[in-house]
């Protein structure tokens, strides 16, 4: 019996406390965290070698520490790692369909590891939580139409092609002990990680350490959420206190398709949005930006209209 099917969400537990606890498969959360712990336990310049280039914006950030290692090992150094926000952890970021930003005049590669067995497994966990942060979408989506109507976009744009990203992230003792605090873009996010530290801002403005038990995974509601409750439900404010542990997180973002319009004044369509956020988030885009060099289908505004976070070109 999958017990998925049986569980419903939740919209109070929501409302009051900005997370949600979803059971998982059998086995699922262990090989989601192993597979993130491998990918990190390859060397640095294995790590590094994932680096995007071109108009790409996913692959391989390295954080802050990092960059200073390769830089001590005189290891290539692309500007991308040269910015100037403090982000204080590493991650690893791939789209499951590429081609679903391909309207941006982004490009998006496939996700490709140099191990394949480490290639294999990362795919199929992500696979597997696509599948389930496709489901849990839609029972919000479903349970948001019948307690507050339905949302300003329909279902449809939780299937096929989302803009839907995947993270494999680590914080290292030392490099930052407390994330910034922000909201995520997409409807919701599926979180996976190998020890506590999520911090989660409620409906009384109090922050409450999030941990899921085990065998389950932690759903945030993102601006999406927001978007499609009036507000109602709005965006989980969040950030991690990492404690002075070693902290590995697979995230699995449920997105909307690109072309999927937006009720609010100052965003188009998801896509436009999210890659707004792409571009700002990633220095070597943001400069081509600046420099006219970016072969964009549109003109990203300068912060996000909606999240708690701004970035400025
Ligand atoms: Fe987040």
């Amino acid at each position: 019996m999958n017990i998925r099917h049986k569980y419903l969400p939740n919209l109070s537990d929501l409302q009051e406390n900005g997370f949600l606890v979803w059971p998982l498969k059998s086995g699922l959360g262990r090989l989601a965290v192993e597979a993130v712990q491998d990918f990190y336990d390859q060397p640095l310049a294995d790590r590094a070698a994932l680096v995007p280039d071109g108009f790409d914006p996913m692959g391989y950030t390295p954080s802050e520490a990092e960059t200073d290692d390769l830089l001590a090992m005189r290891s290539k150094v692309p500007a991308s790692f040269t910015g100037q926000r403090r982000r204080g952890y590493a991650s690893f970021d791939f789209l499951a369909t590429p081609a679903s930003i391909a309207p941006s005049g982004l490009v998006g590669s496939p996700m490709s590891l140099g191990d394949v067995g480490l290639q294999r497994r990362v795919a199929g966990v992500t696979a597997s939580l696509r599948q389930l942060a496709s489901h849990i979408a839609f029972a919000l989506w479903d349970a948001i139409s019948a307690e507050f109507g339905a949302p300003g976009w329909p279902r449809s744009a939780l299937s096929g092609q989302t803009c839907s990203i995947t993270r494999l992230l680590r914080y290292r003792p030392g490099e930052l002990e407390i994330s910034k605090a922000h909201t995520d873009y997409e409807f919701i996010a599926l979180i996976i990680s190998d020890e506590p530290g999520l911090e989660v801002r409620n409906h009384r403005d109090d922050w409450s350490s999030v941990d899921a038990p085990s065998g389950c995974v932690i759903v945030l509601p993102g601006d999406m959420m927001g978007l499609a409750t009036d507000g109602a439900i709005g965006a989980s404010v969040h950030r991690v206190r990492c404690n002075g542990r070693l902290r590995h997180a697979f995230i699995q973002f449920q997105g909307l398709a690109y072309q999927t319009a937006l009720d609010h004044p100052a965003m188009t369509t998801f896509g436009n949005h999210l890659c707004g956020m792409l571009v700002r988030g990633a220095p070597r885009l943001a400069a081509a930006h600046a420099a006219g060099l970016l072969p964009l289908s549109f003109q990203p505004p300068l912060h996000n209209p909606v999240g708690v976070k701004a970035h400025v070109f």
